[in-house]
């Protein structure tokens, strides 16, 4: 029988395959529904200090070959998913979990995550360095300097399991600066990617989607290259203690076969699962498993990072 099983860290999943944030995790009964799947996870949508009604509608469209969205933060306050996370780990059969998290400010994020240092909550923990539907907030990752001393910060008291949700980046000199710095600090993982920022989506002759005039995060079809490049790049360049995990146009078995193949530990599944649903998760682990199958693959280690160059 082939294992999808992994870890990451110390946490073991029996499945690879979770939600992506953002997507089917907005509350506890979104996120009860993923527990009840297929998937080996979840993480929450990213929890900011105070709950927040986020950008008007519509601000999601799905399209041909993905989706565009510019939601702005909708959440229900962090200490609504510390609670549930907390209440959740305390069931002897539950699934280990992530926990999304980022501030307004900077300060606002060290309020946050000095509340999650001293509470119960044991599993993991995702900070997102790379919202990029606030208007006036840039994404906190294309910025090195700021991402350097956050990070810095942060591990002065944090010593829970963190590891970061990165935005794409598209430039090899930026693969280099950014594992730099990640390299210097005990990450459990980095999560690549979010959203391809600020694509542009037209129908007729009007945008899609109404906050910022129409521009937003694309995900789907469109994105797959750019995150598997940033999966593998990651994977070259650090440190084997920080692990990956894979995100960005994950529809099929093959698709979660290849960010493995690229060095991710665990999948991410966001605009397939908004248009799916949580059966989506039973689907692609079956996929998976057929094609390990073929390839004489028992689990994720036979594979996981063992991408073929043209010599
Ligand atoms: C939102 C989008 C993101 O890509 C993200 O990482 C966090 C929040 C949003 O618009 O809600």
């Amino acid at each position: 029988m082939v294992s999808t099983a992994t870890h990451i860290g110390d946490f073991t999943f029996d499945n690879c395959l979770m939600n992506a944030a953002g997507v089917y995790c907005m509350t506890k009964e979104e996120l009860a529904d993923i527990e009840a799947s297929a998937a080996g996870s979840f993480v929450t949508k990213t929890g900011t200090l105070e709950a927040r009604l986020g950008n008007p509608e519509p601000r999601y469209a799905d399209t041909q070959l993905g989706s565009i969205n510019s939601m702005g933060l909708p959440n229900q306050g962090f200490h609504y998913y510390l609670d549930y996370v907390t209440e959740l780990q305390k069931a002897p059969d539950s699934k280990n979990h992530f926990l999304s998290l980022v501030g307004m400010s900077q300060e606002e994020t060290h309020t946050i995550l000095k509340t999650v240092q001293e509470s119960d909550y044991e599993d993991l923990v995702e900070l997102n360095l790379s919202c990029p539907n606030v208007p006036g907030k840039p994404q906190i990752a294309y910025d090195f300097e700021t991402t350097d001393q956050i990070l810095s910060q942060v591990f002065s008291y944090f010593t829970k399991p963190l590891g970061i949700k990165l935005p794409p980046y598209f430039d090899i000199a930026h693969f280099d600066l950014a594992a730099a710095i990640f390299n210097k600090y005990p990450l459990t993982f980095v999560n690549c990617i979010n959203s391809v920022g600020n694509g542009l989506v037209i129908e007729d002759e009007t945008v899609v989607i109404k906050p910022k005039n129409g521009f937003g995060g694309i995900g789907g079809d469109y994105v797959k290259p750019t995150a598997l490049a940033n999966v593998h790049a990651f994977y070259q360049r650090l440190n084997p203690s920080i692990q990956i995990i894979g995100t960005g146009g994950v529809k099929s078995g093959r698709d979660a076969f290849e960010h493995i193949l690229c060095g991710a530990s665990m999948v991410q599944i966001g605009t397939a699962l908004h248009q799916e649903g949580p059966a989506v998760f039973e689907r692609i682990t079956k996929e998976l498993q057929a094609i390990m199958v073929e390839k004489g693959y028992q689990t994720l280690e036979d594979f996981r990072g063992k991408l073929n160059y043209i010599d």
